[in-house]
């Protein structure tokens, strides 16, 4: 074995950019922070071979001090903290001071820099472990960090770059990120000279007061209201932005706004998940776990929810300093956050969709967005006021208003598509519900409903399905699913076993609304059942109800398997396919969708409605081209 030895500063450095700088897109991330950090409102980056080859930025922040250049390019070197204390609460993107020095012992780099005191520019450059002399050079107020030949002197790094396309990808990912982050700061991406992306500023680009470097270097999102919106829109889609949701909500010092997606824009993969916490992009487990939770009831278990999540927090409550690419953090609470995501994001997602899902144009959602940061509360729900000509329509369809109120009828606690008369919910004569009237059945299958928007398409089954497994969760939550005696028992052939689960646990089961008892060895008789199912039902209802606590216990019914065993039941309670609806019937099934928490999926995650707006269909027929 041979002497110990210090390494060489070189070597130090090279080994700390394995780390720091694993590819094109991590020097990117690095020299972008130090750009937002200097207060830059305009940030151009250039890229050639995929970001290998070189990779520029350009920004017109606070600049760098001559007399500093050499400095900055030095591991340990940092303007950003000075002591612990400062680390513990630190607010800046950067605070090793390793980025630059890491990057200028595996590539070429050149900094060039003006302060806005400066008469003109001053440039350094350095590679290999040596630096050159600091000499003056023409450039506006900022500074162009530039990295050529990336890996150039550690070709077994070199190797482990991808193809330029795939390098050149993850740059623009994590050119996203960061944009996504400052929608208070006009960004532009160029790959050999080629426009990629270009993200203007809304209106103050250029003349903004540039903020100082010691301040916290993330904007407030009450700045960015109106700015984030159009920012995500330009990185994520128009489609994404029309089928979110903005979310904010304040409380104990946290702060978590943005948007997330209805599940109706679902992804197969987890490409479009954004979530910053401290305006730093950062993938977590509980937030991960938290959000997916929050989604778990109403989204197919393949798909996947998109959404741009920013979490503000007090500094002191999240450790930054755990990975070396700062994209990982530790936080104090971790339980709280997990609780606070998974709140805040249930409740914004069990609004009833017929409320949020018809904004139609970004116009609207700006609306709200903005109206949740005046409020700093959760979306309320829209009120859709009436065309007189829908109205009219209806009118000449199914008669006049006085008729309809006749027609309208509760559905609340009816164990059928009752149809008794009912005048409390009949629409005011200058309304018309968010999903509209219905107007026919079609296959067997769809209720077809004309609102404001136009055509509303409704799979009967599914959004049944899910209005009285939302009713059965609401009433065990409240621990009393009311129970409703049959008048003839149901009698059925049972295993030895199944008659013991019934005597055992009768109360369980009375929980759930069944009265289940023994009448003979081999019999069992269904007594009552929860009023909410179907009767025609009661023994297939049975049957799962025992073959659940026999399964599992009614421990584990009752909490974690609960939510399964109340879906299956609602699926056999739920009207089938070819089973014939009045219009009040429909009409019931289109009042309770609204009124129902998740309605706009079924249990399984699938889609329960559509909205067809006359202008599609006009685009459909031609119409006005
Ligand atoms: N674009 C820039 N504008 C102004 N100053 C800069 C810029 N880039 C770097 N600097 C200066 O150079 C110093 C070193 O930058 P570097 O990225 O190496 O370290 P850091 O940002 O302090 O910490 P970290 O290693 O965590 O990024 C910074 O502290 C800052 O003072
Ligand atoms: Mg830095």
């Amino acid at each position: 074995m041979s002497t110990i030895q210090l390494l060489p500063d070189l070597l130090i450095n090279q080994i700390a950019a394995g780390e720091v700088i694993e590819r094109p897109a991590a020097a990117l991330k690095e020299i972008l922070e130090n750009s937002l950090d200097a207060g830059a409102t305009d940030i151009i980056v250039q890229l050639e071979g995929g970001g290998v080859k070189l990779l520029r930025v350009r920004d017109n922040g606070s600049g760098i001090a001559p007399e500093e250049l050499s400095l900055a390019l030095m591991r340990h070197a940092t303007s950003k903290i000075a002591s612990l204390a400062d680390l513990q609460r630190v607010a800046s993107m950067g605070f090793r001071g390793e980025a630059l020095a890491s990057m200028a012992a595996v590539a070429q780099v050149t900094l060039t820099s003006r302060q806005t005191e400066g008469t003109h520019a001053w440039q350094i450059q350095s590679g290999d472990g040596t630096q050159s002399e600091v000499i003056p050079a023409a450039h506006g107020q900022g500074t162009s960090v530039e990295i050529r030949e990336l890996y150039f002197n550690t070709p077994a790094r070199r190797k482990f770059l991808k193809s330029e396309a795939t390098e050149l990808a993850y740059c623009e990912e994590t050119f996203k990120r960061i944009a996504l982050s400052r929608p208070d700061v006009a960004f532009s991406l160029q790959h050999h000279n080629r426009m990629m992306l270009q993200l203007p500023t809304l209106s103050r680009s250029g003349n903004a007061p540039l903020a100082s470097i010691y301040q916290v270097s993330k904007t407030s999102w009450e700045d960015n209201a109106d700015a984030l919106p159009k920012r995500i829109e330009a990185i994520l889609s128009k489609e994404f932005s029309q089928s979110a949701v903005p979310v904010s909500r304040k409380a104990a010092g946290l702060h978590l706004y943005g948007m997330a997606s209805l599940p109706a824009y679902s992804k197969a993969s987890r490409d479009a998940q954004y979530f910053f916490v401290n305006g730093r992009f950062i993938r977590d487990k509980i937030v991960t776990h938290a959000i997916r939770q929050a989604y778990q009831d109403i989204l197919h278990h393949q798909r996947h929810p998109a959404f741009v999540l920013f979490l503000d927090m007090p500094p002191e409550l999240v450790d930054v300093n755990v990975h070396p690419a700062k994209s990982e953090v530790r936080f104090r609470e971790s339980q709280a956050i997990h609780q606070f995501v998974f709140h805040t994001l249930q409740q914004v997602l069990s609004t009833p969709v017929a409320l949020t899902e018809n904004a139609s144009d970004l116009s609207n959602q700006l609306a709200q967005v903005s109206s949740v940061q005046r409020t700093m509360s959760i979306q309320q729900p829209m009120q859709l006021h009436m065309a007189s000509q829908p109205l009219a329509f209806y009118d000449a369809l199914f008669g006049k208003k006085e008729n309809r109120d006749g027609e309208e009828e509760k559905f609340n606690d009816a164990p059928f598509l009752s149809t008794q008369p009912h005048s409390q919910s009949s629409p005011p004569e200058t309304e018309i519900p968010p999903l509209g009237f219905a107007m026919a059945q079609l296959a067997g299958i769809y209720i077809l409903a004309q609102n404001v928007h136009g055509l509303v398409v409704v799979d009967m089954h599914a959004a049944h399905e899910r209005i009285v497994y939302e009713r059965l969760k609401t009433a065990l939550d409240r621990q009393q699913i009311p129970m409703q005696p049959l008048l003839i028992p149901v009698c059925f052939a049972a295993e030895a076993l199944d008659i013991a689960t019934a005597e055992e646990e009768h109360a369980a089961m009375a929980q759930l609304g069944f009265d289940i008892a023994p009448l003979s060895p081999t019999t069992l008789a269904v007594r009552a059942m929860p009023a909410m199912l179907k009767q025609t039902h009661a023994e297939a209802a049975a049957r799962d109800v025992l073959h659940e606590m026999r399964e599992y216990g009614a421990t584990r019914v009752l909490t974690e398997r609960r939510n399964e065993l109340l879906s299956t039941l609602a699926c056999h309670s739920a009207v089938r396919a070819n089973q014939i609806l009045t219009v009040p019937e429909m009409n019931n099934i289109l009042r309770e969708m609204e009124r129902t928490e998740r309605s706009g999926q079924c249990n399984h995650g699938r889609p329960t409605w559509f909205q067809m707006s006359i202008a599609e269909l006009d685009t459909l027929f031609m119409r006005g081209k």
